[in-house]
């Protein structure tokens, strides 16, 4: 996953693209580069680390140019060097890309039969040589687009920009997003209406397979055959102010300090605020749903399989929850009348979208539960359900997550009504539960300074383990999540029953293990798992309410007391300790928490 920008204008175009790479950073960060067309021949500025990066290489040696095409990196093939960074040119053509072309290294071989040099390991090169020798053998940039297109497979989003065209860019996108900005004299091409937000709001969003030949004065889209097509010009909601970080240190914090905001949003998406009355989102509002199936990847995953608990337990709905990526290479048995909701914050992650159109394909209707409304997920979705959780810039998801789970569990409130299986007395205090939710977030937050002897504990540590049961198991399993990718510390989430099965051997002094045990119905089996843990010596960092703490704070090294809530929220307001475990070990570490190593935001590669 990749970022890319291109644009026709009549101003500096440098400039332009590096703000919008700076929007896209959230895409992948580990190179960037740009390239323009200066008295009609190409140039190009390319720096390995972040977009700042570029910027210095920029402000050392900038680069003139009205056209022009940027990209900032996440690596698949090549290491994240300079020569690999993007845009790659060969001849007169210059290319930045997102995604794999998967037949890269036949292709390769077909070129250097043919005395073609490759000068980066990447699949991209293949793209920009294959154009670059049709243009070179008489055919127009379109002509020579239309031959090489079918010869590219994989999921990928490409723009081109060619030597001497000073009025033209190339795109195309197979699966991976891409949409055309359409100005006043000016156009543009970006991975999203974000990158182009300050530029234009006036968005055509290429569908799977298209390709365009863009000009100042307008777009001509053409289907995966050739045949020229017509794509509806929306105009897009996303605002073009930076979001910045305030007075918080990196927007991970920021971000987890707006979630009592979130959280109380997302439940007006669901539970009107005047009538306190709920509308179920279509396609979940059909009378007779058989099963739902959520799709997602990663922490949306997790969101996913606490919602499991709320839909069988609240709404008597059989649910299964899917890992994205696999989901396809099953022969998944899915029932008449099943609904499958798609959850992504980014609404991008490809193995979601193509999750999503594997369910479609065998007759379920589909709920996109997305934080980014006009996201491709969005958009290919029978319905779709907003979280509220603003923009998540920090590469670790924290908002979008308690905004998924608050929405999750507001839809099987709300499925349980309508299905009689919750009675009224219980629909009225589970929704008060949920009303009451931001107040108890904002006490969380208020009094963080209890996390910093734990954090600093955890800093330390080598592994770390994290147990839960049943409602409270995925919050385990975030908060390894959380952990090891901010911090790079090895940590496990573990169904607190099934430690007993083996990992149980791992524990010494010297591996913290966080409990997370509100006063449910499990409390009392976690707390046997506990004192399993501290018979081995293990150090444990209990997460519980006051009643828990009564009865087991004695037995932990660290307690941490949170209010109160109805058992049924409570992942909800657990996932914040977790995340402010995460973050203040990431902070303590000296690691960057808002942009960690290997990761992207978006994950558009399969
Ligand atoms: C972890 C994290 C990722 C994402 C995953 C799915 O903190 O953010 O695991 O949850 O890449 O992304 P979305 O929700 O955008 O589909």
């Amino acid at each position: 996953m990749c970022g890319i920008i291109g644009v026709l204008t009549d101003r500096p175009a440098a400039p332009l693209m590096l703000d919008a790479l700076k929007r896209l950073e959230y895409r992948g960060y580990d190179s960037a580069g740009i390239a323009t067309l200066v008295n009609g021949g190409l140039d190009r500025r390319r720096a390995a680390g972040k977009i700042a990066a570029l910027e210095a290489v920029l402000d050392a040696h900038p680069l003139a140019g009205v056209s022009g095409i940027g990209h900032t990196r996440w690596a698949t093939h090549g290491p994240p060097t300079e020569a690999n960074a993007h845009p790659h040119v060969a001849g007169r053509v210059a290319v930045v890309h997102n995604g794999i072309i998967e037949n890269h290294a036949a292709l390769k071989e077909v070129l250097i039969a043919e005395g073609v040099r490759f000068d980066s390991a990447t699949d991209t090169e293949v793209v920009a040589h294959l154009l670059d020798r049709a243009i070179a053998a008489g055919r127009r940039p379109e002509e020579a687009m239309a031959a090489v297109m079918p010869r590219l497979r994989g999921a990928f989003a490409f723009v081109v920009l060619i030597e001497g065209e000073e009025d033209l860019l190339l795109a195309a996108r197979r699966a991976s997003p891409l949409a055309i900005g359409l100005g006043e004299g000016e156009a543009f091409v970006g991975s999203d209406a974000t990158a182009m937000a300050p530029l234009t709001r006036r968005i055509i969003y290429l569908e799977d397979g298209d390709w365009a030949v863009v000009r100042r004065t307008g777009t001509s889209v053409f289907q995966e055959d050739g045949a020229p097509v017509k794509r509806p010009e929306r105009v897009s909601s996303i605002s073009g102010a930076l979001i910045g970080k305030g007075n918080y240190r990196h927007f991970m914090e920021k971000e987890i300090h707006d979630q009592p905001e979130a959280i109380a949003h997302t439940l007006h998406a669901v539970i009107d605020p005047g009538t306190g009355t709920s509308t179920l989102p279509s396609p979940l509002d059909a009378p007779n749903v058989s099963k739902i199936t959520v799709l997602a990847a990663g922490t949306s995953y997790y969101a996913g399989l606490t919602a499991r608990y709320w839909f069988e337990s609240l709404a008597g709905v059989p649910c299964e929850v899917e890992l994205a990526s696999e989901f396809r290479d099953r022969d998944a048995v899915l029932p008449k009348d099943g609904v499958a909701i798609a959850v992504s914050q980014s609404g991008e992650s490809l193995d979601t979208l193509m999750a999503l159109r594997h369910a479609k394909a065998l007759g379920q209707k589909v709920l996109a539960l997305v934080n980014v409304p006009e996201s491709t997920i969005a958009r290919e979705a029978d319905g779709v359900l907003l979280t509220r959780a603003g923009p998540e810039f920090g590469v670790a998801s924290t908002k979008a997550f308690t905004a998924q789970l608050t929405a999750f569990c507001a839809l099987a409130v709300a499925l349980g009504e309508v299905r009689g299986h919750l009675p009224a007395a219980r629909v009225t205090a589970l929704r008060e539960a949920l009303a009451a939710l931001p107040a108890r977030a904002g006490e969380v937050l208020h009094d963080d300074d209890r996390f910093h002897p734990i954090a600093q504990e955890l800093s330390r540590a080598r592994d770390v383990l994290y147990l839960g049961r049943g409602l409270s198991y995925p919050i385990a399993l975030e908060g390894a999540l959380k952990l090891k990718e901010i911090t790079y510390i090895h940590a496990e989430g573990y169904a607190a029953g099934e430690m007993k099965h083996g990992p149980i051997a791992l524990i010494d002094e010297h591996v913290p293990v966080v409990i997370v045990a509100p006063s449910d119905g499990w409390f009392e089996k976690t707390a046997s798992n506990m004192a399993e843990v501290r018979a081995r010596g293990g150090r444990v960092i209990l997460l519980t309410d006051p009643d828990g703490a009564a009865r087991l704070g004695e037995g932990a090294d660290h307690v941490v007391v949170l209010p109160a809530v109805d058992p049924v929220v409570s992942p909800i307001l657990y996932a914040l300790p977790v995340q402010i475990l995460a973050y203040l070990a990431a902070v303590e570490k000296g690691t960057d928490a808002d942009q960690p190593r290997n990761l992207a935001k978006s994950v558009t590669v399969e």
